[in-house]
């Protein structure tokens, strides 16, 4: 057989030949086609001297491809493709909302402390809050001992937003209720312990320094005089205003001016860490839904800040805290205390000496939570290495 291209002339030969339904079939497409090509070139012309008309089927199709091209590089929030863009809200705030009238409060607030509280912190947390403003500051308290009602004696008790879920730890609650989307409308972050002195902290100087100084990720200092020290990097420098490496020998690292990441440079501690908007967002992917205790994310923050986590990551001297290291369920470093400081905070925080039964429990539940969150900071490294192993796309941009 003749392998010709399939010209008009072939059609029409086929035809002449043997009157076959395929050949029949591949007229029809080829009026078609002509017919389709016809339109849209038409459409081309068309629309050219008769703008102002009433739209034609021509320039309907014009329109439509004009539009996929345009609109296929638009990208739109997972689930609301079938929206018009304009009403598609995406994220949200803190903010209250009066019933009915006019928005009382016209200046939304620029930033928000989060923290995981009980209520025999009390003291503790009503300092720390007071240093929070509530001008600037939007305050979200997660009760993981299910008491609300006796913060109510607080002023501020009555602005701020209340979860109450019993026994959960900061990082739960972070990865439920503080979504990027939700809490995308302030500028900082400030996810905190409960068990932290504030005498030489003020927050509206810290936000300050922190945006002067670019820092996407930050702690205050600890005062190493009175706190519970766990990283050299964090200790408090009372002769400078923010620190960003240490120069210590820390086990085996000899830190330096040119380390480059942790325990060096480039994290803070989980106790009273700071996140900026875009760190924040970052940071909350990291966080492993399952894994309660948030243990080894502080190492790898630097993958959230933004840049160069040697400079984007910083340690506020000037603003420092005191880290009590008391064992709560909002003190995420209680489990890093050896037996003797348990032993210590435990016969300070029973106020009922008659039971010493409930108090044996709660060191075996500690011991518990010490053990679990060892665990956890394996299953979370573990995960890292699987993630990096099996993402061909992902470059390491610490890379030693
Ligand atoms: C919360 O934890 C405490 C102490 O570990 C325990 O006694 C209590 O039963 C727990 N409550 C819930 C609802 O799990
Ligand atoms: C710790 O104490 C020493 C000696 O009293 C003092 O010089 C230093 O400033 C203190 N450090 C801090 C961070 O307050
Ligand atoms: C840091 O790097 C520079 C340049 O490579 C080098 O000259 C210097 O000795 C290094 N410093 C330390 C403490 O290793």
């Amino acid at each position: 057989m003749n392998k010709k291209p399939k010209t008009w002339s072939s059609v029409s030969l086929n035809m002449n030949q043997k009157r076959k339904s395929s050949s029949l079939r591949r007229l029809f497409n080829f009026v078609f086609l002509l017919a389709v090509v016809f339109l849209i070139g038409n459409a081309f012309i068309t629309v050219d001297y008769k703008q102002g008309s009433i739209p034609g089927w021509s320039s309907i199709i014009r329109l439509n491809l004009g539009k996929l091209k345009m609109c296929k590089t638009q990208l739109r929030p997972l689930g609301s493709e079938t929206l018009p863009r304009g009403i598609v809200a995406s994220t949200s705030d803190l903010e209250m909302r009066p019933l009915w009238g006019a928005q009382r409060n016209k200046n939304p607030k620029q930033n928000l402390l989060a923290m995981a509280i009980g209520i025999k912190q009390k003291e503790s947390v009503n300092k720390i809050i007071k240093k929070f403003s509530s001008s600037e500051f939007a305050v979200m308290l997660f009760h993981y001992d299910g008491t609300v009602d006796e913060w109510k004696e607080y002023e501020w008790s009555e602005t701020a937003i209340h979860v109450s879920v019993v026994n959960q730890t900061k990082w739960w609650f972070a990865k439920r209720f503080l979504h990027p989307d939700i809490v995308s409308a302030y500028s900082y972050i400030f996810l905190w312990d409960e068990d932290l002195g504030v005498d030489h902290f003020d927050a509206k100087r810290y936000v300050s320094i922190i945006r002067e100084e670019g820092l996407e990720i930050s702690q205050p200092a600890l005062d190493p005089n009175l706190s519970e020290v766990h990283h050299q990097l964090t200790s408090r420098d009372s002769k400078s205003r923010v620190h960003r490496r240490t120069y210590k020998v820390i086990g085996k690292a000899r830190c330096n001016e040119n380390s480059t990441g942790p325990p060096c440079t480039g994290f803070v501690e989980m106790m009273a860490p700071v996140f900026s908007r875009a760190a924040w967002r970052c940071a909350w992917h990291m966080i492993q839904n399952d894994l309660n205790h948030g243990w080894g994310i502080d190492f790898q923050l630097g993958y959230c800040a933004q840049g160069d986590r040697t400079k984007n990551i910083g340690i506020v001297d000037s603003e420092y805290i005191l880290h009590l290291g008391l064992p709560t369920l909002g003190g995420s470093d209680a489990n890093k205390m050896d037996s003797e400081q348990i032993d210590k905070t435990k016969t300070e925080d029973s106020s009922d000496k008659s039971k010493p039964s409930s108090t044996s429990q709660m060191s075996s539940a500690r011991s518990e939570v010490r053990k679990q969150t060892y665990a956890e900071l394996e299953t979370f490294k573990h995960r890292w290495r699987n993630a990096v192993k099996n993402d061909e796309c992902w470059i390491d941009r610490f890379q030693q």
